[in-house]
């Protein structure tokens, strides 16, 4: 009942009466009082006025399951959440979840990670009440060799959240670095259980620099975060919520061709890259282009200076521009 008291709250205008809380859930004022001062005590800042009833005034930058549903605008990404307030990392933890049966959208939620993973063996950092650590379990039906285009999928849904919530020009280094200004605000690690001929399900781990306010040494010239470039504290709820309103969309798009063909556009216009000198490094073998931007396998297409174009697929290949990591 918490969660849906604060659902209403935050998205009635005005003030929302005491009776009509307790008519709608059947319960006595005092269960709706209890609420309400859990609330409080949760860090939300409530008006009680006598004959009018209770208004939000404030809320803190909290991601329980509880904040996050009361803004989540979804129809199946996040509408199962698993918070932790620490976690050593959300992708081991919904694997063990999918597992288990978990729901296709169940979203994995941590505040901290001990043990955060990135790409090619790293770790990640996910500092306390600063940070997104977040993982997405779908369940595609969908030939396993086409999962990793989903983690482009991810990409796009967390550059248009921070364009569209923050008005950030971020941009997309493929495949799947979401950054701004040069530097890097978001990774993704995704990752697959499956056969042959079938997924079982895929976590895809989202870590997103959210109001970091500096980084380690060894990265302090490539990451960013949100707070630093818009220059104000970003409510993380509210970015969880408007990537997965916009993975949701995305992915029902993806998922009618099972291919990349209706998004290439959208993504090749966040590609900061675009038709910008690239070096590709690949075990043995290292080469310069023109990125041209991706097919629609997600493939990226570099020219070459012969005029013969190259299919870069992602996995261990790293494509960097030639004045440093974008
Ligand atoms: C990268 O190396 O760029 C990918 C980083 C992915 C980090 C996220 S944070 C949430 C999820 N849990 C993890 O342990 N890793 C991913």
């Amino acid at each position: 009942m918490k969660s849906e008291i604060l659902h209403i709250l935050r998205n009635q205008p005005g003030y929302v009466s005491g009776q009509e809380l307790c008519r709608q859930f059947g319960v006595s004022r005092t269960a709706v009082w209890k609420a309400i001062n859990q609330l409080k005590e949760e860090g939300y800042e409530i008006e009680a006025v006598t004959n009018k009833g209770y208004r939000i005034v404030a809320c803190p930058d909290v991601i329980s399951a509880e904040e996050v549903k009361s803004l989540l605008d979804t129809c199946w990404a996040g509408q199962e959440i698993a918070y932790y307030s620490l976690i050593d990392s959300t992708n081991n933890k919904a694997k063990k979840l999918a597992e288990e049966g978990a729901a296709h959208g169940t979203l994995v939620i941590a505040d901290e990670q001990n043990g955060g993973r990135g790409r090619r063996g790293r770790s990640w950092e996910t500092p306390p009440k600063s940070s997104i650590a977040m993982t997405l379990i779908v369940r595609p039906d969908l030939p396993p060799e086409k999962a990793s285009m989903l983690t482009l999928v991810m990409g796009m849904a967390v550059a248009s959240a921070c364009r569209s919530l923050l008005d950030l020009p971020a941009g997309i280094k493929w495949p799947n670095d979401v950054v701004l200004d040069g530097k890097k605000i978001c990774g993704i690690l995704t990752e697959m259980s499956a056969e042959m001929d079938g997924i079982h399900y895929l976590v895809i781990g989202t870590g997103i620099n959210v109001n970091m306010n500096e980084f380690p040494e060894q990265i302090r010239q490539t990451a960013t975060s949100l707070s630093l470039e818009a220059g104000h504290p970003v409510n993380r709820a509210e970015v969880i919520c408007r990537c997965m309103k916009y993975f949701e969309q995305y992915y029902e798009t993806f998922m009618e061709r099972q291919d990349l063909s209706a998004l290439q556009e959208a993504y090749n216009g966040m590609l900061v890259n675009m038709d910008r000198e690239v070096r590709v490094l690949e075990p043995g073998n290292t080469y310069s282009g023109i990125s041209r931007g991706i097919n629609d396998r997600g493939e990226l297409l570099v020219e070459k200076e012969d005029h013969t174009v190259e299919r870069v697929f992602a996995g261990e290949v790293s494509v960097r521009g030639i004045y440093g990591y974008v």
